[in-house]
Order: C-alpha cells, then structure tokens, then sequence
C-alpha cells in the first residue's frame, strides 16, 4: 500500500446542526490501489453544503466536513492509478460515493471539501481543463453538471424559450449553459439587483417576482423551467402558469417542504414535472469540456478558509454573486 502525504487531514466541520464550522481533523482511510490523494486549492459552497450542515434533509451525520465541489492537485497515488499523474489539477464533485454523506466499508463516514486534503478512488476526479483557471472550477463540479446534464437529457436546442427560477450558484450557470445551447434564455429572480449581470450573461428577458406584472407576462411562455432556487415550494402552481403546451419543468432545488400542485394546472397544460440529481462522471466530464470551449465561468466570491464561517453566512442570505469559493 502507497503512504499518503497527509496521516491528518485539517478541516472545518460542522459539530452539531446549524451555520458554525470550526475546525476538525480526521485519519484518512488508508490510500488505496486506485485511490489519488488530492491536496485541496478550491472548494465551493453549494446550497446543498448549507441544507447539510443546517440538517435540513433530516439525515445529516456530524462531525461533518462538508463540501463537495473540489479542485486540487495530486499529491499522491495508489500504485495501481492508471489515469493520473502527480501534479495534474482535478476536481471531484458530489458523487464520490458520496463524497460526503457516505460510508466506507468499515463504517467510516466519508468527508468533504471544505479541508486541506481528500482521498478518493481516481474513478471520482475528473481532470480540470487548461483553459479553466482551477479558482473558477469548483463550481462546476456540482452546480454545472446539475443544470447541465438535465438541458442534454431534455433536448434543450436552439430557439427553445428556456426559463431559470433562482440566480445563485446553480441560477446562473443554467443561464450561460443554456445560451450557449442556443436557447433564448429567461432569469427569474426575486432579486431585482441581479437583472444587469443576468443580461450580462446572456438572457433576454430578467423577470423581477415581485413586479407582478412582469411575473403575469410569462404566461403559457416557456418550454422549459429550470428551478434552481432553494426556495418557493410553495409556487409551482405559478410557474405552471408561465407553461407553454406540452413543456416541462425540471426540479433542481430541495426546499424541505412539499410541492403543492393542483392535478388541473399540469393536466390542462399538459406540462411535466420531473427532477434531476447532479449527473454522472462522464456528464462531469462532458461539462467541463462544454464550460471550456463556450467559454462559462463561474462568478465567483473567494473567501480564505479561516472565513469559511463567513463565506457560509453570505451563500444563505443570498449576499454572494454567484457562487463562495474557499481558498485553501
Ligand atoms: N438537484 C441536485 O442534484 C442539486 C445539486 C446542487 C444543488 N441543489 C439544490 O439547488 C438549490 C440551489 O443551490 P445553489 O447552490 O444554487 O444555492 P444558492 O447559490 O444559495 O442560490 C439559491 C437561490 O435561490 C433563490 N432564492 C429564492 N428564495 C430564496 C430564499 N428565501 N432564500 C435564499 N435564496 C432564495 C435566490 O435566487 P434569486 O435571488 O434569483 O431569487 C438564490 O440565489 C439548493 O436547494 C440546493 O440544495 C440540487
Ligand atoms: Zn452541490
């Protein structure tokens, strides 16, 4: 078995539900044949991190070092690692079986992103490419596949009227990704100070929630509804409203709360409803690949991680545009 740099990995956990990390060390599993031990450099806050942390799904284990959009270097390597070198520049996203939230074998729970260092099998890193600089890559490891793989799924295509509830970390990349689709894209938002960067990144209509009127004017308009917003449960019968014939609306954010939907609303319209989690390794892959040559770029707030705290604080009240990255 290959030592690995690190026998303590330093992190900031969450010790019980709520907004506190502070810091945490953990014995690393050991460094298996296939494992690569990346040294972290960047690491987002997702919303997700927060619902974790907070407890807001119900299942959440603590100590726990959240974090699961991560950009590093390998540092080193099992001898039977075929795809890395050390040195290259990877990310891993949420789905390192599970990169939180999991269990190893011997009933260890795995732990995230927001620490010096992180052991994973070289199936879960994704090499990041040249043209994205490693600060603007973390939030692709999670928030970009997850709007990115459902655009592929559904189709997305030149000339669909696609709709974006929620401008945050995943908002607005769902802007840029289905731009660049060729979709005439809409931001809908309650916070009407994001409309100037939203034109920025490429849509053509910023519906402010608030303004009724503005809000009225979507009827029977979208093909698509992208929502990416933490919150509004309780507003999906309005977002049908804004439903053309026979479209779908793709649920991505995870308020705790359950939808209510009256059954007339979708059955009159004819509009789906459907979810969609992250996305696979070779979607990952194909995201970072898409970002690179269209040129999407996360924007990014860099927090150092001795203000994590801080950082956290901002992605819940809705101060950071668009996405908090930790710089390790
Ligand atoms: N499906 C998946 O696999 C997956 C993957 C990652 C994340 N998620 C989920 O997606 C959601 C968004 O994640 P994110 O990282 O984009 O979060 P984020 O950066 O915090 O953005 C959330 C956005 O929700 C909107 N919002 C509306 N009402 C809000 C309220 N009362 N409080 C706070 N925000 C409110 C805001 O947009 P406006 O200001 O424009 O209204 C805000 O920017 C979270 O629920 C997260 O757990 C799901
Ligand atoms: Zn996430």
């Amino acid at each position: 078995m290959a030592a690995g740099t690190f026998s303590e990995i330093r992190g900031w956990a969450a010790m019980k539900p709520g907004m506190q990390a502070e810091p945490w060390s953990y014995t690393p599993r050991p460094l298996g044949s296939r494992d690569v031990e990346i040294k972290i450099e960047f690491s987002g806050i997702c919303g997700s991190d927060i619902h974790l942390i907070r407890n807001d799904w119900g299942f959440s284990q603590y100590p726990q070092i959240a974090g699961h959009e991560i950009v590093g270097k390998v540092v080193a390597k099992g001898p039977g690692v075929k795809h890395f070198e050390l040195g290259d520049t990877v990310g891993v996203g949420a789905i390192g079986a599970y990169t939180i939230l999991g269990k190893y074998p011997d009933g260890v729970s795995s732990q995230g992103g927001f620490a010096e260092a992180v052991r994973v099998h070289e199936h879960f890193a994704s090499k990041i490419p040249a043209a994205i600089d490693p600060a603007h890559a973390p939030p692709l490891m999670c928030a970009g596949v997850t709007v990115f793989a459902p655009m592929v799924k559904n189709g997305v295509k030149r000339g669909d009227r696609v709709g974006v509830v929620g401008i945050g970390g995943l908002g607005h990349l769902a802007i840029q990704f289905a731009a660049a689709l060729g979709a005439e894209v809409v931001a809908i938002s309650h916070s009407p100070s994001k409309r100037e960067q939203c034109m920025e990144l490429g849509v053509t209509q910023f519906v402010d929630t608030s303004n009724r009127e503005e809000a009225e004017a979507l009827r029977k308009s979208l093909d698509f509804l992208f929502v990416c917003s933490t919150a509004g449960a309780e507003k999906y019968n309005e977002f049908i409203t804004w439903m053309a014939c026979e479209s779908q609306i793709v649920i991505l954010g995870l308020p705790s709360e359950p939808l209510k939907v009256y059954p007339g609303e979708l059955v009159f319209s004819g509009t789906s409803i459907s979810g969609s989690q992250i996305g696979g390794l070779s979607m990952t892959r194909k995201t970072l690949e898409f970002a690179a040559k269209h040129n999407i770029r996360p924007m990014i707030e860099r927090f150092p991680i001795a203000k994590i705290n801080e950082a956290m604080e901002h992605v819940e009240s809705g101060k950071v545009r668009y996405r908090a990255v930790l710089e390790l």
